[in-house]
């Protein structure tokens, strides 16, 4: 009953999701740099679970929001997120060539194009989530949603940089092919929170923070989206060894053949499981204190923990 009710809102939140994110994608402006627009949309029109920005929309909902400010920071989110995926395939990192169930954005577009389109997209999304202000420009009553647009810019540009995902990626990479033995659970846990976890904390935090949420709720959000982060890592971790490459849309056995330190390499498969049940009760059980209406969120991460792809 419960995976009938929330399974079908899960369908039309996604779609809700799935309209805001092709409403800011750049079109084809007749000009000569038709090729890198088409890049950019390549990736983002191939797909994927849409999972960040149904988190911003759910926890801008949770928290009362009502306006349309949240929709062109839904669609950053899931801009740097596809750029942090076209980069990540790319040869020079974990040189794979499917993802969301098509060739990745390097073999169809080459490797220049597909670097400059995953920087095209990273600095597109700030110039959506910027528009933001159009919908506050010109009211009197404009500052203190502005104050709120400000301090979600600034949570996103933190959580995608040195201070987040990027930081996370820098360490990845350093460490690959190191040997298994070099790597530490504290090094590993460092490089999941920050390529993974810091990019679902951002919007559950940027939902709550353009909400207007309280301060202490903001940083449940982010507690939340860290434990939310690390699960689905180490869940990725496990489909990589476990997975079927055409329901997952991206190459199984990657982790190996860049001879990864994973969570399935220190723990194996069942002890990396356990990790994920574990951290998925805790963030059900914070969820558990949250006010308001988490069933949906509560059913969504449990179903993370039990995903295919
Ligand atoms: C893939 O993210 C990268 C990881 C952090 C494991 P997703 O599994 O959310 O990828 P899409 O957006 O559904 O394609
Ligand atoms: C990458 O982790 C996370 C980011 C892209 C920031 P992975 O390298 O394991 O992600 P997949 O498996 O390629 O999606
Ligand atoms: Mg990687
Ligand atoms: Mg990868
Ligand atoms: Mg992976």
């Amino acid at each position: 009953m419960e995976e009938l009710e929330f399974g079908g809102e899960l369908e039309k939140k996604t779609a809700v999701v799935e309209q805001v994110i092709r409403r800011y994608l750049p079109g084809d402006d007749g000009g000569y740099a038709k090729k890198i627009r088409e890049a950019m949309c390549y990736s983002m029109e191939a797909g994927g679970k849409r999972l960040r920005p149904l988190l911003m929309y759910e926890s801008y909902h949770l928290y009362g929001g009502e306006s349309a400010i949240v929709e062109p920071f839904m669609a950053a989110i899931e801009m740097i997120h596809t750029h942090s995926l076209i980069h990540d395939d790319l040869p020079a990192i974990d040189n794979d060539a499917l993802r969301r169930g098509k060739p990745t954005t390097h073999a169809v577009y080459g490797e220049p194009m597909a670097l400059l389109a995953g920087d095209a997209l990273l600095n597109y999304a700030y110039e959506t989530a910027f528009q933001a202000f159009l919908y506050t420009y010109g009211r009197e009553d404009a500052e203190e949603e502005d104050g709120r647009i400000v301090e979600a810019l600034r949570t996103l540009g933190e959580k995608t940089g040195i201070h987040g995902m990027l930081a996370g990626q820098s360490v990845d990479v350093e460490n690959e092919k190191s040997g298994h033995l070099s790597i530490d659970r504290d090094l590993l846990d460092y490089i999941y929170e920050y390529k993974t976890s810091k990019l679902i904390e951002a919007p559950l935090q940027i939902g709550a923070i353009l909400a207007g949420a309280d301060k202490s709720d903001v940083f449940c959000m982010n507690d939340l989206g860290k434990k939310i982060g690390l699960a689905f890592q180490i869940q990725d971790d496990i489909l990589d060894v476990t997975g079927d490459e055409e329901e997952l849309g991206k190459p199984i056995r990657s982790d190996e053949r860049n001879e990864k330190t994973t969570y399935v390499t220190l723990l194996g498969v069942d002890g990396a499981r356990e990790k994920v049940e574990s951290l998925t009760r805790q963030a059900v059980e914070l969820l558990e204190t949250v006010p308001g209406d988490t069933a949906f969120l509560i059913w969504l991460v449990k179903k993370l923990a039990a995903r295919t792809k």
